[in-house]
């Protein structure tokens, strides 16, 4: 699977574990950073993944934040995107089978 993903400075260390995890089980994973601690926006980076998944350039994205909220919000606002925020496997699971989301977004705090 062609995954892309993105974080801010709160989802930064659960980015990176995502991240390696994805590779280790074989997904093309194309990380879009934010690539240090450094605190920045995060809309611009849930837009840019919410858009290439629309586009058809990845299968599926992943946004962390500090909730996942902001994250989720920002991403639902380019038109054709379903983002969900989950905490468990069930949501997950349900939010790609029942709401054809495409898009997980997490909460490392
Ligand atoms: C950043 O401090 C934090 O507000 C952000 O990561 C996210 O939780 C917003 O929804």
């Amino acid at each position: 699977m062609r995954v892309v993903i993105a974080a801010d400075h709160g989802g930064y260390t659960l980015k990176n574990a995502v991240v390696a995890h994805l590779r280790a089980a074989g997904h093309e994973v194309v990380d879009l950073g934010t690539h240090d601690g450094a605190s920045c926006d995060y809309p611009p980076l849930a837009h840019d993944v919410a858009g290439r998944v629309v586009r058809g350039e990845a299968d599926r994205g992943v946004l962390v934040c500090g909730t996942g909220q902001g994250m989720a919000i920002a991403a639902n606002k380019v038109p054709g995107v379903r983002a969900a925020v989950v905490a468990d496997t069930f949501s997950a699971e349900m939010a790609a089978a029942h709401n054809d989301a495409r898009i997980l977004c997490l909460g490392e705090r």
